[in-house]
């Protein structure tokens, strides 16, 4: 193989395994976990340099190519964080205080071996309900898929009044095989800014009522139903969540995530359909496609309106229940 292409190769797999929520490979050890991870940061620049010659039995940049091959037993959890998109978030930094009404943090991990689902769907919604429209794809498939859609996206100019004014798009982060969906309305000026949802206050929240959930952000995927930012943080037109449709539902088709949470009306609207309000659906699941969806209150509306703080964690309790996932307080 070219040297460019075995870093090109090389470069997709770090891509791929970050993106995919991929934290651990098993049955290595604490010794060569650590020399792996040494072995990548000392390479990163390497890996993900553009061109260069052939590394078929020959030494790279000083380099014998048993140095340049990675340890088998590589353990490595995302890019280089000068090739990283993301913001860093600081929900280790959340203390039990700083929860406020929810509950304590429950930092366990999704169990892998956590029981399904086992609440039927209670009220079905407008829309085609039961079933995902296409085969579900292996993980590098779901990249490639993803990486595809986000160039349209960042090609996209349908909005004529958002498109002149926007910094970045906002395509979505997280695992591209999530169990969860959270489905928000538009990005704000930190989202426009730095091109991750839910970075600004209402991500600090979002972070909060995930770690009290026992779901960590890398494990869920965050999406809105507008990939730019509407000016002044206006609610985003009927027509612009139109234009959007394709795209957020071509994720959600790729993800086929078991359950999709819709933080706030704009969600609801993009995804179940509905114009009722969030009070009259939570409390229940609905469906989207082969989905269970849950509707709770905005983060935003949250900050604004504490008192509701207990309803969404009431919504939270219950999707953590039918996730199999332990609530906090009861044994
Ligand atoms: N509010 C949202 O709905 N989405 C974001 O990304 C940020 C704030």
């Amino acid at each position: 193989m070219q040297r460019n292409q075995w870093k090109a190769a090389s470069a997709q797999l770090l891509k791929h395994w970050s993106r995919s929520g991929i934290s651990q490979v098993p049955n290595t050890t604490a010794e060569s976990q650590a020399k792996a991870v040494s072995w990548l940061e000392s390479h990163a620049s390497f890996v993900f340099e553009a061109s260069d010659p052939a590394i078929h039995g020959a030494n790279v940049d000083g380099l014998s190519n048993s140095q340049v091959t990675p340890p088998i037993t590589a353990n490595w959890v995302a890019e280089p964080s000068s090739q990283r998109q993301t913001v860093p978030i600081a929900p280790q930094s959340v203390t039990e205080s700083s929860l406020e009404r929810f509950a304590e943090p429950n930092p366990s991990v999704i169990p892998s071996s956590a029981p399904r689902p086992t609440t039927p769907i209670a009220a079905m919604q407008p829309g085609v309900v039961g079933v995902w429209n296409s085969k579900s794809l292996p993980i590098l498939e779901r990249e490639v898929a993803f990486d595809e859609l986000n160039a349209q996206v960042v090609e996209c100019r349908k909005c004529e009044e958002i498109v002149c004014r926007r910094q970045r798009t906002v395509f979505g982060v997280g695992a591209l095989n999530a169990r969860v969906v959270m489905f928000g309305e538009a990005p704000g000026a930190d989202e426009d800014r730095l091109g991750e949802p839910f970075v600004g206050a209402a991500g600090q929240l979002l972070d909060k009522i995930l770690v009290a959930s026992g779901l960590k952000r890398p494990e869920v995927y965050i999406l809105n139903s507008l990939k730019c930012r509407p000016p002044n943080n206006r609610t985003p037109a009927e027509a612009e969540i139109e234009n959007c449709r394709p795209f957020f539902e071509a994720q959600l088709e790729t993800i086929q995530p078991e359950y999709i949470v819709c933080w706030g009306a704009v969600a609801v609207r993009a995804v179940l359909g509905s114009t009722d309000s969030v009070g009259r659906l939570r409390g229940r699941f609905h469906s989207y496609r082969g989905a269970k969806v849950l509707v709770t209150y905005h983060p935003s509306y949250l900050l604004r309106t504490p008192d509701a703080k207990k309803l969404t964690w009431e919504d939270m309790k219950m999707l953590m229940k039918d996730m199999g996932l332990p609530i906090p307080g009861k044994s």
